[in-house]
């Protein structure tokens, strides 16, 4: 029997939403077979890069096809390292090594679980230097030329930090914003808000269906206000190839296909709305738990404005907390459950338990509850009530 009192994600009431104005989109796909590429794609690109305010948006199949193509664009070559963090889904990382570079990952801040700014600067001192004055990993023994940080539940790391840092050490800066869409800090350097995808050297962006504008199947989509990364993004996405059959660069086959791109322009145009009503879902939350000091809620610097791709909390005995919400009819979540430096995928890195000592500490802790668009007060206050009990009977055992 589904005793689903609230689910975790709710994928269906936004595509019935817009049903008739898909499917529209979909039977104008098949009136031109315009399947690949073409003026839903460039449509798509055009708007996503104005919401971004970034000169460039160059759609791809995946957000990992994505982070694959802003490096090997960017110039992130074999046998670099790049920095990056370990509590994030295993695409930062796996990008990182289908580029051919290494990953090394920098331990995280405790209060919004992002790249820490202070770990990354302690690490680079620590860190010797080759002949040409690059900084050279320990870990890697290879020259360490970018760092990627996560914007991860859909909030921005400190990016003013990192760029500062970036600067000194001479690394490129990449985003992951595949959480991020829309999210927001205000650069105290700069005086002005910035938007994910808008500040480094090129950013990716997931699509999959799960997140604040998903695809009803795969896509992503790489951003730079740099036009000529973007002109070989677009070659590298479509083998390399300049025009057909020519091919200028070794690529691969990683294009936004044109019916997601139709799909995409018309969720877009919901996307404040529904970022908006995300927004409002977690001050919610926030109001709700304030008395109940054994649940902690996301912590949101001053200069940040999140777009709540997921509402993490932090508690103990998280996965006994989880069963409970669950046989009390409440969907949730673990981002991520083993961090990537502990992952059998990356043991040839070498890492032990212990080299980051905050994820190590957090991971175990993060729950995700229930947060979508279309969440109701009523749902939240029952997930409330189900967290606070669980919560409650976990740290009143003997
Ligand atoms: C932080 C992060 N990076 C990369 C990806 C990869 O995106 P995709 O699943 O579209 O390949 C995801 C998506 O789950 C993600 O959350």
């Amino acid at each position: 029997m589904n005793n689903t009192q609230v689910p975790f994600l709710d994928l269906i009431a936004p595509h019935v939403e817009l049903e008739d104005e898909l499917v529209e989109s979909f039977r104008t796909a098949l009136r031109c077979a315009q399947f690949i590429g073409g003026s839903a794609l460039g449509n798509f690109e055009k708007n996503f890069a104005a919401y971004h305010d970034v000169a460039e948006c160059v759609g791809a199949a995946s957000g990992t096809d994505a982070l694959l193509l802003a490096l090997l664009a960017g110039g992130v070559k074999p046998g670099e390292t790049v920095l990056t963090t370990s509590n994030t889904f295993i695409a930062t990382a796996e990008a990182i090594s289908q580029a051919g570079a290494m990953p090394e990952f920098i331990d995280i801040d405790e209060e919004t679980c992002n790249l820490s700014p202070a770990k990354l600067r302690t690490y680079l001192e620590s860190c010797s230097r080759d002949a040409s004055g690059r900084s050279v990993s320990c870990r890697t023994g290879s020259p360490i030329t970018a760092v990627l940080p996560v914007h991860l539940y859909g909030q921005m790391a400190d990016m003013d930090a990192i760029e500062e840092i970036a600067a000194e050490f001479g690394l490129q800066v990449y985003e992951d914003a595949c959480q991020a869409h829309g999210a927001e800090y205000f650069s105290r350097r700069l005086n002005r808000w910035r938007k994910a995808g808008s500040v480094g050297r090129a950013a990716a962006f997931s699509f999959y269906p799960g997140k604040n504008l998903g695809a009803c199947g795969e896509g992503g989509a790489v951003t730079t206000q740099d036009a000529e990364l973007a002109v070989r993004a677009r070659m590298l996405r479509d083998h390399g190839q300049s025009r057909k059959y020519y091919h200028e660069l070794v690529g691969f086959n990683g294009r936004l296909d044109a019916i997601q791109a139709g799909i995409l322009d018309i969720k877009l145009k919901h996307l404040p709305e529904w970022t908006r009503l995300r927004c409002e879902a977690a001050a919610r939350y926030d109001a709700n738990f304030k008395n109940s000091p054994q649940v902690v809620t996301p912590v949101v610097p001053a200069w940040a404005k999140p777009v709540y791709h997921l509402y993490v909390v932090r508690v103990q005995e998280r996965d006994e907390v989880q069963a409970k919400l669950g046989a009390a009819g409440i969907g949730t979540g673990i981002h991520y459950p083993v961090p990537i430096h502990l992952q059998n995928a990356y043991s040839s890195l070498g890492y032990c338990a212990g080299d980051l000592p905050v994820t190590e500490r957090c991971v175990p802790e993060l729950l995700s509850l229930p947060m979508f668009p279309q969440i109701t007060e009523e749902q939240q206050n029952k997930v409330v009530e189900a967290t606070v009990q669980a919560t409650d009977a976990v740290l009143s055992r003997p």
